[in-house]
């Protein structure tokens, strides 16, 4: 597993991923931005903030390296399952959350997509069709 985590800062995570074995909603699942908006608020937001802010223990989801150009939703399933080492920030590693089921994943993905759609980050992983070169 080691490996794996030492793969996660490079952009090219969905490439990469894709020969790993990824854990996977329910065939079927409608990710559900409400459902998800509680499983974050009970398992997340202690370190990444209620409104998805981010607090002193852990980055803000809203932040544009987080739109989906380069954190796709398998980044999600991945560092739920196996946490991640600090590479973005200063906060440290982001242990894994165990008791969060692939299915709480999908749910939460769903929300944190939909509020990230609100400040425009969406927008901007649009325009800008790969890895921001400037901000
Ligand atoms: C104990 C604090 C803590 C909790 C709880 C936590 N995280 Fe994190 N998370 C972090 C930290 C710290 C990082 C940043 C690591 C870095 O890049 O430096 C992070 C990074 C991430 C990333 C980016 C991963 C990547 O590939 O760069 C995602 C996505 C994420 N967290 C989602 C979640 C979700 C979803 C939950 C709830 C199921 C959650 N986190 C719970 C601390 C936490």
């Amino acid at each position: 597993m080691a490996g794996l985590i030492a793969i996660f800062g490079m952009p090219s995570l969905s490439v990469l991923a894709q020969g790993w074995q990824v854990p996977r909603p329910s065939p079927g699942l409608m990710p559900n931005p409400a459902v998800g908006k509680k499983l974050f608020e009970t398992h997340c937001a202690a370190c990444h903030g209620t409104a998805l802010q981010g607090s002193d223990k852990g980055p803000p989801l809203l932040h544009r390296i987080y739109e989906p150009s380069h954190h796709g939703d398998i980044a999600f399933q991945l560092v739920v399952k196996n946490g991640v080492r600090a590479h973005h920030w200063q906060f440290g590693d982001m242990a894994p959350v165990p008791q969060v089921t692939p299915d709480d994943v999908a749910h939460i993905t769903a929300y944190v997509r939909a509020e990230q759609r609100k400040p425009g980050i969406r927008q901007n992983a649009n325009e800008f069709s790969g890895l921001r070169t400037s901000t």
